[in-house]
């Protein structure tokens, strides 16, 4: 049976194994006693009744980035050995974390980064935890994977203007790139000209709908011959302007 318990310094080194064993993503021995003596509630073991350590969640809270008064947690890293996984531990290991954040720390939201490919981990964090994707950062892993920036707010009214999107299973850069502010080459903001082209498409739409009502309105002054000429026309113009859409 394996359950789950606060870390304490004994653990330290076999929770640093954990993490060489399940991910590329490690850290200096100090790191982990950093995060101990900082925030001792917020570091987590799953324990197997032999002694085993099977799984770990490392957690802190945040400065950067954040509104004076904000208060930010962040999960650092979590993971479950190989043949322990899918047994609820990594959901029950974040719980725990998080509980932890509120009540001792009374945090507004806590963050973390994933990998985009990391499908297992976007699993646990937004269909079973309710985080959602505020952002990305481009090659933000060591060998140029991009990271999603997720979070999960506790108060409702410091959520601000995040822009939220929905995880679908088969969601791709390619298709939530644009919700996101991005440069061109220039250091352009790309959402804003995408903005400018899009008023001028609608000048250019209002103009057409201008120059069509003064057909029509022709067409209403004129004798019977004329207005059938001229709605021959309009349909004409009406079919081309159509064709261009
Ligand atoms: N494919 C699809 N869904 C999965 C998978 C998978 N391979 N693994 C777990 N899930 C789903 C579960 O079905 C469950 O969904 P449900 O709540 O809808 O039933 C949910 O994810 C949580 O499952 P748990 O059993 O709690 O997760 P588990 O203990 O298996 O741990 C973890 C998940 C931590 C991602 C594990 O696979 C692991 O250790 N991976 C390697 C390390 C890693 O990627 N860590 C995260 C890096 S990001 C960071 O550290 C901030």
């Amino acid at each position: 049976m394996v359950s789950i318990r606060r870390a304490t310094v004994e653990d330290l080194l076999l929770m640093q194994q954990t993490n060489l064993l399940c991910l590329p993503e490690n850290y200096q021995f100090k790191y982990y006693i950093y995060h101990y003596l900082s925030w001792p509630s917020l570091l987590h073991v799953a324990q197997e009744h032999n002694g085993k350590i099977v799984g770990y969640v490392l957690a802190k809270l945040e400065d950067e980035d954040v509104a004076p008064g904000v208060i930010q947690g962040h999960i650092t890293s979590i993971s479950i050995l190989r043949t322990y996984r899918r047994l609820g531990l990594a959901s029950k290991l974040m719980n725990f974390a998080i509980k932890s954040m509120q009540e001792y720390y009374d945090a507004d939201f806590v963050s973390l980064h994933v990998r985009v490919m990391n499908r297992p981990a976007l699993h646990l964090y937004h269909k079973t935890l309710g985080f959602d994707v505020v952002g990305i950062e481009k090659e933000y892993y060591a060998d140029r994977e991009d990271a999603y920036k997720m979070r999960k707010y506790f108060k409702k009214e410091k959520k601000g203007s995040d822009k939220i999107i929905e995880i679908t299973d088969d969601l791709k850069f390619e298709d939530i790139k644009d919700v996101f502010e991005e440069v061109d080459e220039n250091g352009e903001e790309i959402s804003s000209k995408k903005n400018q082209e899009n008023n001028e498409n609608e000048e250019e739409n209002k103009e057409k709908n201008n120059n069509e009502n003064n057909i029509n309105n022709v067409n209403e002054n004129n004798n019977e011959n004329n207005n059938d000429n001229i709605n021959k026309e309009t349909t004409k113009k009406k079919k081309k302007h159509k064709k261009k859409k």
